[in-house]
């Protein structure tokens, strides 16, 4: 399954990804996640990254999409994969069709996962992430057994620096601008299913699997937890 997971941010794509991946037998892949592996190496690439992200604004299109390009070439990504974070502009979005082709494949479905605002802002300032693998958790909605710990590895659970509120709304602003037109583009290639992404992460998960077409059985909660960040 070639899957795009697409959304305002803090809809839950990562949350459906990890959730995901058991499930669909693909990995995930979030530009999120491969951007800040990137900064905490201090490489070239996430020292020019970083700024951006701080801010709530796009990383370049070309260095995303070199990096989503190095990604999709590693083995575990041959059958099949989970896009979380990408694309997020129409120019992103016609690069990975044109690398899809010359691979001679193509994507199965986007799913738009549908958030209003003040829902977004509720889950991302209270969101808290694992320094070690990467798992996700909130404060309120799924809290870790331990606080400040994570239930997969016991890593430590720290809060993403662009999650302060104010970066919130303007990564919002930036969605509508930049990534919002995709809905277009990917209505007219026939590939868009939209599922209501409010509810519990299980009944998200499962109207995810009934647009996929997938028989919607129990999603194996933090399957994906052990996987690194990234791949
Ligand atoms: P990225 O990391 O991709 O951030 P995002 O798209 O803004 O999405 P988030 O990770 O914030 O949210 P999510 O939808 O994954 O939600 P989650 O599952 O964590 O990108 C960060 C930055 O990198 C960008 O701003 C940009 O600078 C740069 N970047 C990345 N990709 C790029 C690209 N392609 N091009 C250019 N720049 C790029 O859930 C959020 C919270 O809600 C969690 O606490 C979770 O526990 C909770 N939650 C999840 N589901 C539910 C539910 N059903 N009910 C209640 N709570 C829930």
């Amino acid at each position: 399954m070639r899957l795009v997971l697409f959304g305002p941010p803090g809809a839950g794509k990562g949350t459906q990804a990890r959730m995901l991946e058991a499930r669909l037998g693909a990995p995930q892949v979030a530009t999120g996640d491969l951007l800040r592996a990137a900064v905490r190496e201090g490489s070239a690439l996430g020292i020019q990254a970083r700024r951006c992200m701080e801010q709530g604004q796009l990383v370049a299109d070309e260095i995303v999409f070199k990096m989503v390009e190095e990604r999709l070439a590693r083995p575990d990504a041959s059958s099949g994969f989970i896009l979380d974070g990408f694309p997020r502009t129409v120019t992103q979005a016609e690069a990975l069709d044109r690398m899809l082709e010359q691979r001679g494949e193509r994507l199965d479905r986007v799913v738009l996962m549908k958030v209003d605002d003040e829902e977004i802002v509720k889950r991302i300032t209270g969101r808290r992430t694992c320094a070690k693998c990467g798992a996700i958790f909130h404060v309120v909605f799924d809290p870790p057994r331990q606080p400040g710990r994570c239930n997969a590895c016991g890593g430590e659970l720290y809060q993403r620096k662009d999650d302060a509120e104010e970066t919130v709304r303007m990564r919002l602003r930036v969605y509508l601008e930049a990534t919002r037109p995709l809905v277009n583009y990917y209505v007219r290639s026939g590939l868009l299913a939209t599922v209501d992404a409010v509810g519990s992460a299980d009944e998200v998960g499962r109207r995810i699997l009934g647009a996929l077409g997938c028989n919607s059985g129990a999603i194996p909660r933090g399957a994906g937890a052990a996987v690194k960040a990234g791949g």
